[in-house]
């Protein structure tokens, strides 16, 4: 749609606004963004590139290069599309939070250019609610529809969205037609009150709704409308190959032991999986598992939930979006009335909520860009230093989940680099959290094991050759100077500084 050639009478929106008034507020994308002005913290709706606003986004960076402007911009997670790019090339970007996976955003980051909070995807509202951070002076918000009483039906993501818009002065909606109305009904919106009359959410099962369809904010918050036509831009996830699948094999094996000891039901917990094609992957090795009744309690939902509802093996899965590949999200979102009832999609301060994690009993399954002999998990800076994506809601349910669960490749970079290192260079999951490390080579149990006994059993599950010699060496030298963890300081970090002098973890 020109969004320059608006019709004059907008009743042709009405089974998307039905709020009269506020179809008067239809406006172009170029007059909402202007509602945004330079310095202000902005919220906008979308989490792995579902549900996110599509061209208030561009507006304003069409608006940044006529006239600087810098904000400081949250969502949910990351954005799809070229906005992230856009608004950081029109230089619109002061700071940015709580994730991303943009190359030119990240290339910015790492360049100290933007700002960039880290933060675990529970937390960012919690500090907004609380008034620890900059309040937010403007939401944008993508919606399928607006309700008779005014409130914000979301799209393919929940996120941050309904904390943005209640805690913003101003709301700007995107109500995007080429999202279907059948997603009305799917979300479950439920706030928490403030501290300290919090009570607990009163979630007891995956499939449990515990608030409303829609976010409630007085209607006279809605500055402005803007109607958009754009499909959320699919993942960029791979099929799984010959080191996920094998990553995939060695955990439903593990599982299937936990099963035969007792300490698992078939159905095993509630499962969380994490962004990536390893995450993905190992996710679709349970369609030909042996376990049945499924259910994920989990953030993000990608092809692999799909493909475990039409396999018959999941029953429910919870999560705060819907991001998929272009192979499955015509056929999945085109048909959402075909899983509806086995779905549900929160706000990410529910879906990844400390308390529910370790009630719910979760199985947590994230990836690590690198772990190091005693479990300690690095998931976002490539050699200590330099933003991949960021921690996303890894942090959120690994230390809190019932089983933690850490895959790998064991090498990257064709061999070039072990992602099993004598010590990380950067700690986002500590030892203390990380129950379980997997890589294609095979999987470690770390439980109830000390540091010492833990270096031999990743060492010889996970590691691939010429590595594990290496770091056989490595251990039996640190050994030897004693210590509970026992190290060499001042050769923990030869691989990487090796890496990064010339281009390979190997020696010469
Ligand atoms: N050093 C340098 N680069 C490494 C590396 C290492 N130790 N390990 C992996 N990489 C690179 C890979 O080469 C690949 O690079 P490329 O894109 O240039 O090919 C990239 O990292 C992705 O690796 P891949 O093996 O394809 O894994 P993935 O797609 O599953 O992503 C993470 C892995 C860790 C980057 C991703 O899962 C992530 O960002 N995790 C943190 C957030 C999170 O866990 N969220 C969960 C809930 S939101």
């Amino acid at each position: 749609m020109n969004l320059h050639d608006l019709p004059s009478s907008f009743d042709q929106y009405q089974d998307r606004i039905r709020h009269p008034l506020l179809r008067q507020r239809i406006t172009s994308a170029a007059a909402a963004a202007a509602l945004i002005k330079d310095g202000m913290t902005v919220g906008m709706s979308g989490f792995t590139r579902a549900g996110d606003a599509k061209a208030v986004p561009l507006a304003l960076a069409e608006q940044a290069r006529r006239a600087p402007l810098k904000i400081t911009l949250m969502t949910g997670a990351s954005l799809g599309g070229e906005v992230d790019r856009v608004l950081t090339e029109a230089g619109a970007l002061a700071r940015r939070m709580p994730f991303q996976t943009d190359p030119t955003l990240r290339a910015a980051i790492n360049r100290g250019e933007v700002m960039f909070i880290d933060q675990h995807l529970s937390e960012p509202v919690e500090h907004l609610r609380a008034g620890q951070i900059a309040p937010i002076d403007i939401a944008v918000i993508e919606a399928v529809a607006i309700t008779d009483s005014g409130a914000i039906v979301p799209t393919t993501s929940v996120g941050n969205n309904a904390s943005f818009a209640i805690l913003a002065d101003k709301v700007i909606v995107e109500i995007n037609l080429a999202h279907s109305l059948a997603l009305e009904g799917l979300h479950d919106i439920f706030i928490p009150k403030r501290r300290p009359q919090r009570e607990p959410m009163p979630l007891m099962t995956a499939r449990d709704r515990i608030g409303t369809s829609a976010i409630m904010i007085p209607p006279e918050k809605i500055a402005a409308i803007v109607i958009t036509d754009q499909r959320d831009s699919c993942s960029t996830v791979l099929e799984p190959d010959a080191d996920t699948a094998a990553i995939a094999a060695h955990l439903v094996a593990f599982f299937e032991r936990e099963v035969a000891a007792g300490r698992l039901g078939e159905n095993l917990l509630p499962l969380q999986a994490g962004i990536g094609n390893i995450a993905n992957a190992v996710m679709c090795g349970f369609i030909d598992s042996p376990f049945q009744h499924l259910t994920m309690y989990s953030e993000v939902l990608q092809d692999s939930t799909f493909d475990l509802f039409d396999a018959g093996k999941l029953d429910f899965a919870s999560g705060s979006s819907i991001t998929l590949s272009s192979r499955r999200s015509e056929q999945v979102l085109g048909d959402i009335g075909r899983y509806k009832d086995r779905l549900v999609l929160r706000p990410q301060e529910v879906s990844n909520h400390p308390e529910l994690v370790r009630r719910l009993g979760i199985i947590a399954i994230n990836t690590a860009l690198e772990a190091d002999i005693y479990g300690n998990v690095n998931s976002t800076h490539v050699g200590g230093t330099h933003m991949m994506n960021g921690i996303g809601g890894s942090g959120d349910f690994a230390r809190n989940a019932s089983l933690a669960v850490f895959a790998t490749k064991s090498v990257a970079k064709g061999g070039k680099v072990s992602s099993i290192v004598p010590m990380v260079s950067h700690v986002d999951h500590n030892e203390h959290d990380v129950d379980i490390i997997v890589t294609e080579i095979g999987l470690a149990d770390l439980r109830g094991l000390a540091p010492r006994e833990r270096a031999p059993v990743i060492i010889e599950h996970c590691v691939a050759e010429p590595y594990r010699q290496m770091l056989r060496d490595y251990v039996a030298a640190a050994n030897q100077r004693g210590g509970h963890t026992p190290h060499l300081l001042e050769h923990a970090f030869d691989w990487h500084v090796r890496y990064a002098a010339t281009g390979s973890m190997l020696p010469e």
